[in-house]
């Protein structure tokens, strides 16, 4: 999908959230939070659900947990606008309570949608319900800084799922900002892994394909002397997230 495409996707999605009454939250909400960012990045950040700060905006981390997000992003050289923020519901539970199974069952689609239309390399759980979605059954204290192959069924096609706590965990308690500082630090080093395995499962499928359409290249593919690595195509986009 090119970038306008994506962008035009991502707009549907947000302008169905706004106006959503899937589960009780459109009830008390003011305003529903699609999430945001840019279109063309490799990296998503999901987090749990929008705070006060967030539902009086419309916005994703805006308030104080955001605060710490931007910091932790600053960490590695990325910026807010340079990924895609969203959480797994999308209205604000009243007084912050959270959110029930049903609540985040009814928003699951929207989640899905925007994943299957971003594609991302890396998807970052930010806390509990959050990492629940892509590593059922873990523990956030065990496996914050690990990575699983997303299933495909959350909407992500091919993506390395990342665990974090939630940077309002990490602002309650000194100990748990800094394994956040600790783990942020290695979203780089997964992406370019990710990237990798892609590139070659990209290859793989090109090769695939041009067996089929010829069936006399399969001489040819099946010899790694014949590969020729300089006609791939590069597998970065220019718009890349920078990495160190
Ligand atoms: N906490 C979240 O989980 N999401 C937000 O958007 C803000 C705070
Ligand atoms: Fe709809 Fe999700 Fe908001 Fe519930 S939380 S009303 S499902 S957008």
């Amino acid at each position: 999908m090119i970038d306008a495409e994506r962008r035009a996707a991502l707009e549907v999605i947000a302008g169905e959230v706004r106006g959503c009454t899937r589960c009780r939250l459109a009830e008390t909400r003011t305003r529903a939070v699609p999430g945001e960012g840019d279109p063309a990045t490799e990296v998503v950040f999901i987090g749990e659900a929008p705070g006060m700060n967030e539902d009086r905006e419309g916005r994703p981390f805006v308030g104080r947990a955001g605060g710490l997000l931007v910091d932790l992003l600053g960490h590695i050289g990325w910026q807010r606008d340079e990924v895609f923020i969203t959480n797994i519901v999308k209205c604000r539970p009243p007084g912050n309570r959270d959110p029930e199974p049903d609540e985040i069952a009814a928003c699951a689609p929207y989640l899905e949608r925007q994943l299957a239309t971003l594609d991302p390399s890396v998807v970052v759980t930010l806390g509990r319900y959050s990492m629940g979605r892509f590593m059922p059954g873990v523990r956030i204290s065990q496996a914050h800084g690990t990575t699983v192959h997303a299933d495909s069924a959350t909407g992500a096609a091919d993506a390395t799922v990342f665990a974090m706590y939630h940077p309002a965990a990490a602002l309650r308690t000194p100990a748990i900002e800094r394994e956040s500082y600790e783990d942020v630090a290695r979203i780089p080093a997964v992406l370019v892994d990710t990237r990798e395995r892609r590139a070659a499962n990209a290859r793989t499928a090109r090769r695939l394909t041009a067996t089929e359409a010829d069936p006399a290249a399969t001489a040819a593919t099946a010899t790694p002397a014949t590969a020729t690595p300089a006609a791939e195509p590069a597998a970065q986009p220019v718009d890349q997230l920078s990495l160190f």
